[in-house]
């Protein structure tokens, strides 16, 4: 009997060494897996193609790049660990883009530029048109990103890397629908008189027509197409027809979760309207404004907050608020402002977003955010509070919150959020041509970020193909929030 006891115990004995080391192996690969997962989902990722760079564009080499992506992504993962915090924008896999050669009144006509020799392109080795300034020029994102894909194609234009625009549309990641939506919006918005619609409807319903009926289009659904509509109320007709397409936006506030979103959608900054600070050797003593507000009353929706705040403000002696709205010669003094304030206010307006933030960030002037609907670019890859202040609408209308909280924050912990400040204002300035880490180059690799997704959403769409009629194909219908994806 005793023998064997022995044996039964030195059974179980074995037996639960034997599970305790299954028990850790399978942890050891659940771990593993794990991080092989996150580093395909990684935000951190400025690698998302599935695209080898061997400097030869004309190869496909996806499916071969797909096999190989999880390792290469890891190693671009721990060479990012090693450059530190700074948001990492070397880039090696290269955007492909096809663009719609759409008639130029959709896009460089409304910059009164004249198509002459057949090309609906201008040719900008010998003049580049010119955007109209002041206040269009915040929503201007449409045409920096088609300047730098014209460029693409120029040899010898010293320019950033992120983007190529290619002709044969099957060798592209995406099909750009070259429409300046905003300028459209900003400068035909007005019916005239005697006609049913006004000129931004008439060219929205064109636009509709033709790019429904290209080829690519029907393929896709254009799942894989994207088009610039940054003015809130642009593309306002065209946009529930082209619903499956990825918007690039300034924010959603105007449009149903079902037509635009954070999944689909990509958020760029508006084009700062303020000087940025060039040689900025100021610091937190030797700006002597503590908050700084200056924009527009709105009484509606989310807008009330600012007349809340208004009140709660007005009598602290270190905090400029204004209300007015930034115009010419205002532009002068906000720079002024800005450029002498600690902190600037960003209170959502009749929309959660604006180009105040932007101002704020090229002026190192840490953003104080009060706007619970905001979306923020490159939010993916860029850690916001790193630089900004976030407070809560509910917080902020509260009697002392706000003015208590701005004062708390010392010299120490101000300095650092401009130090960051300064690093990442490129992130956020426009021109041509554009360099590498400025904000074309940000918003192309946000772009790129979505093409997996926009492929996954393709393929499982093929799953059925054969099934499905001309009919269920159709592009009336806008799909329940719940299914949109
Ligand atoms: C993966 O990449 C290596 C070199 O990086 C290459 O030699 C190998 O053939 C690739 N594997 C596949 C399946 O393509
Ligand atoms: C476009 O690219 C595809 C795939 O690389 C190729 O098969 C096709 O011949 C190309 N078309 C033209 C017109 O070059
Ligand atoms: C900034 O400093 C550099 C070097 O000191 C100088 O060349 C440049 O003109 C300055 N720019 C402005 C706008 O002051």
């Amino acid at each position: 009997m005793a023998s064997l006891g022995i044996i039964t115990r030195k059974l179980l004995f074995s037996l639960l060494t034997i599970a305790s080391i299954l028990f850790f192996l399978s942890w050891f690969f659940v771990l593993r897996s794990t991080s092989i997962d996150t580093s395909l989902f990684s935000n951190t990722n400025t690698n998302p193609l599935p695209v080898v760079n061997n400097g030869n564009f004309e190869a496909r080499i996806r499916n071969r790049a797909i096999l190989n992506d999880s390792v290469e992504e890891e190693e671009a993962e721990l060479s990012q660990k090693e450059d530190g915090v700074k948001c990492n924008t070397k880039n090696t896999a290269i955007l492909k883009v096809y663009m719609y050669d759409l008639a130029p009144e959709f896009h460089f006509e409304l910059l009164d530029w004249k198509a002459q020799g057949g090309s609906v392109w201008p040719d900008i080795t010998k003049n580049i048109p010119q955007y109209p300034g002041g206040l269009n020029l915040q929503h201007s994102i449409e045409y920096w990103l088609t300047l730098d894909l014209l460029a693409s194609e120029i040899p010898n234009i010293p320019r950033a890397s992120s983007v190529i625009r290619v002709h044969n549309s099957s060798e592209a990641d995406l099909i750009f629908v070259p429409f300046f939506a905003s300028l459209s919006y900003n400068k035909f918005s007005k019916k005239t008189p005697h006609k049913k619609k006004g000129n931004d409807r008439v060219l929205q319903d064109k636009l509709v027509d033709y790019v429904t009926n290209q080829e690519l289009w029907k393929q896709s659904q254009g799942k894989d197409h994207f088009i610039v509509a940054h003015h809130p109320n642009s593309l306002l007709s065209a946009r529930m027809k082209l619903w499956r397409t990825t918007f690039i936006l300034s924010d959603f506030g105007r449009y149903p979760p079902n037509i635009a979103n954070v999944d689909k959608d990509v958020i760029a900054p508006y084009k700062h309207v303020i000087k940025p600070y060039v040689n900025d050797t100021s610091d937190f003593d030797t700006r002597p404004t503590l908050l700084y507000f200056q924009g527009a009353i709105y009484r509606k929706d989310g807008g009330f907050a600012r007349q809340e705040l208004f009140y709660l403000l007005k009598d602290e002696k270190d905090v400029h608020f204004t209300f007015g709205s930034v115009q010419r010669n205002g532009i002068n003094k906000a720079t002024q402002g800005m450029h002498a304030s600690k902190f600037c206010l960003n209170i959502a307006g009749d929309t959660p977003s604006s180009n105040r933030l932007f101002d704020a960030i090229v002026s190192h002037c840490v953003p104080v955010i009060i706007s619970d609907e905001i979306e923020l670019p490159y939010e993916d890859v860029l850690d916001y509070s790193e630089f900004c202040i976030f407070v809560r609408t509910s917080d902020a209308v509260k009697e002392h919150y706000l003015i208590n909280l701005i004062r708390s924050i010392k010299k120490d912990e101000w300095t650092r959020k401009r130090d960051r400040l300064k690093e990442v204002e490129d992130f956020f300035k426009f021109q041509y041509p554009s360099k590498e880490g400025d904000a074309v180059q940000m918003i192309w690799q946000a772009v790129a970020r979505k093409v997996p997704a926009m492929r996954l959403k393709i393929h499982k769409s093929k799953r059925f193909s054969h099934t499905t009629t001309k009919k269920e194909q159709g592009l009336k219908s806008i799909p329940s929030p719940r299914n949109f994806w």
